[in-house]
């Protein structure tokens, strides 16, 4: 009996999120453009042409570990070289909370990918490559144009990022208070960087502050 050679296993496979639209959108092109690579899309909706795609949405933390299992399975026995978490959020306040009761942009933005990046752990390479698209925003020294419209985080306490209407210091201005949560969810990645660094992870795109999310694995564990 001969065995059939799985056309992925000599693949670079990326995995991503936030490839439908806006900068994702045009880097899933190129990673499905470039010779000998895999693109395996979370999304919502359908992903550019050529891209597999598998069901996610970052506002549920079950579907989150849904899609991994997904990926697992579909992944066979490939590694991933390449994750990329781009998908991000910006609400005009904070108000909104995900399906978990999490404040929306810091559930989508900072919690469901600390999630999945816990989840898909094990199946990255050696030397796997992890982007998370981060923000000028979380920086006021950075001076962004969309710095000054975005208010800067005044803390990274995730229990009043995940609950803002908790938190004694939350902006009367709905966006302002919308502003600093996005600004806030994006901190979160010099931490995962830290946390992860022995794996041989590169964390690109990060800023340059990074601030204690103090309390991040209380809210999600894998
Ligand atoms: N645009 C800027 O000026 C700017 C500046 C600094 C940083 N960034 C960051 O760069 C990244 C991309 O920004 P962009 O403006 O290019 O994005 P965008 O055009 O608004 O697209 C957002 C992407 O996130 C995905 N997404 C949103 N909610 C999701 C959910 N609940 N579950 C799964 N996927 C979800 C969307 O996918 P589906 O809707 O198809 O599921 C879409 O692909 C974000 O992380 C953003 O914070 C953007």
């Amino acid at each position: 009996m001969t065995t059939r050679a799985n056309p992925f296993s000599l693949m670079n496979t990326i995995v991503m999120t936030g490839g439908t639209s806006g900068l994702g959108e045009v880097a899933a092109r190129r990673f499905i453009q470039t010779a000998n690579t895999r693109l395996l899309l979370g999304t919502r909706g359908r992903g550019p042409p050529g891209a597999e795609t598998l069901p996610l949405d970052l506002m549920r933390l079950e579907n989150v570990r849904t899609f991994a299992s997904a990926a697992d399975r579909e992944l066979g026995s490939a590694q991933i070289n390449a994750l990329v978490l781009n998908a991000g959020l910006l609400f005009p306040n904070d108000d909104t909370r995900s399906a978990d009761g999490f404040e929306a942009a810091f559930a989508v933005n900072h919690l469901a990918h600390y999630l999945l990046l816990r989840l898909l752990l094990p199946r990255l390479a050696q030397g796997a490559t992890v982007i998370l698209t981060t923000s000028g925003t979380h920086d006021p020294a950075e001076k962004t144009i969309i710095g000054f419209i975005i208010a800067p985080p005044l803390h990274a306490d995730a229990r009043f990022l995940a609950h803002p209407e908790r938190d004694p210091n939350r902006d009367p201005h709905p966006s302002i208070a919308g502003g600093r949560t996005y600004s806030s969810s994006k901190l979160g990645v010099g931490e995962q960087r830290s946390s992860y660094g022995t794996r041989s992870i590169t964390a690109l795109m990060e800023s340059s502050r990074i601030w204690k999310v103090s309390c991040l694995k209380e809210c999600v564990r894998p």
